[in-house]
C-alpha cells in the first residue's frame, strides 16, 4: 500500500485524479493540498470517493500530518518546484503532472534527482491515449517530411503550446527531419473542449491524422496509479511514460 499526497487535488484535473486513486487497491490517498479548501475534506468537495481525505494548505502542513511515499502535483509550476524540492529532500518520490516548466528548470529537477538519489516523474500527459499517439508519432515521423500539431483546450489553459504538444514536437524532432518551417504548431482556445491533442503528417498525395481526445480527466489517473507503483524503482527523473509502462 503507498500513502500519497495530492497536492492541486481540488482543481480540474486534481479531482478526477483523487477520485480515481481512492478506487485504487494499492494506493491510499491521506492528504491533498489545496489553499481555497484547506481545513475541510474532499468528500465537500467531490461526492463520488471511496474514503475521505483532509485538505492542508501546504505541503509543510501536510507533512506535519502525515508521511507519503509518494506526492502528486498537478498545480502550477511555481508552486509545483517547491513541492518537487521539498519531496526530494524527505525522500519522498514526487509525480509531477503540472507543466509549463522552462529547460532550466527541467534540469535543475534531474539534478535534484541525482543529489537525493530519488526517483520523480515529470509527464506532460498521463493518459494511455497520448502515451499510445506518441509511439505512433515516433513511427510516423521517420516516413514523412511535413507534420502540424494541434492542440485544443478550454480557454482558461494560458499555456501555447500545451505541455503535451512541446513533447510530440521533441519527439518529432528527434525522430525525424523535418525542417523549422514544416514542422508548425498550432493552439485552440474553445469553450466546450476538455483536452485534444493532433498530429497531421502531410506526404505526397496523402496525410495522416493520428489525435487523442479526453472526455474525462480521469484517463489521467491512470498513468499516474501506475506511476505511482513503479516510481521508487527509479533513482532520476522519468519524463518518458513509457519507462513507467514497459
Ligand atoms: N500531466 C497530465 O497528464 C496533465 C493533465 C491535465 C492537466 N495537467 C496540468 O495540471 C496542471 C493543473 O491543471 P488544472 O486544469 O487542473 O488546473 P486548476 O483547475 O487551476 O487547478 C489547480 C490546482 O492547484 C492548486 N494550487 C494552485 N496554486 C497553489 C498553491 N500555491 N498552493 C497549493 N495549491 C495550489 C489549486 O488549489 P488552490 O487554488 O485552492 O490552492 C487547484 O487545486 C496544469 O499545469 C495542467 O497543464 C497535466
Amino acid at each position: 500500500m503507498k500513502d500519497v499526497v495530492v497536492a492541486g487535488g481540488t482543481g480540474r484535473t486534481g479531482r478526477a485524479i483523487v477520485q480515481y486513486l481512492t478506487y485504487q487497491p494499492n494506493v491510499r490517498v491521506v492528504a491533498v493540498i489545496s489553499r481555497k479548501y484547506a481545513g475541510l475534506h474532499m468528500s465537500s468537495v467531490i461526492n463520488d470517493l471511496a474514503y475521505d481525505i483532509p485538505i492542508y494548505k501546504s505541503c509543510q502542513e501536510a507533512l506535519g500530518h502525515v508521511r507519503p511515499a509518494v506526492l502528486v502535483d498537478f498545480t502550477e509550476p511555481g508552486i509545483a518546484k517547491e513541492h518537487f524540492q521539498l519531496s526530494v529532500e524527505q525522500n519522498i518520490n514526487p509525480i509531477l503532472g503540472t507543466t509549463g516548466f522552462t529547460e532550466d528548470e527541467i534540469e535543475h529537477f534531474k539534478r535534484l534527482c541525482v543529489r537525493y538519489c530519488c526517483g520523480a516523474a515529470l509527464i506532460p500527459n498521463f493518459s494511455l491515449g497520448a502515451f499510445l499517439m506518441l509511439q505512433a508519432v515516433r513511427f510516423g515521423a521517420a516516413f514523412f517530411q511535413d507534420a502540424a500539431v494541434i492542440d485544443m483546450y478550454p480557454p482558461h489553459k494560458t499555456e501555447v503550446p500545451s505541455g503535451t504538444s512541446k513533447q510530440i514536437l521533441f519527439e518529432l524532432k528527434n525522430y525525424g527531419t523535418f525542417s523549422a518551417k514544416n514542422l508548425t504548431s498550432h493552439s485552440l482556445r474553445l469553450a466546450g473542449v476538455t483536452a485534444y491533442q493532433e498530429v497531421r503528417f502531410g506526404g505526397i498525395g496523402e496525410t495522416v491524422v493520428i489525435s487523442h481526445d479526453v472526455s474525462d480527466r480521469s484517463c489521467f489517473g491512470v498513468g499516474v496509479a501506475l506511476a505511482i507503483q513503479k516510481i521508487n524503482h527509479f533513482n532520476q527523473l522519468v519524463t518518458d511514460l513509457a519507462d513507467l509502462l514497459c
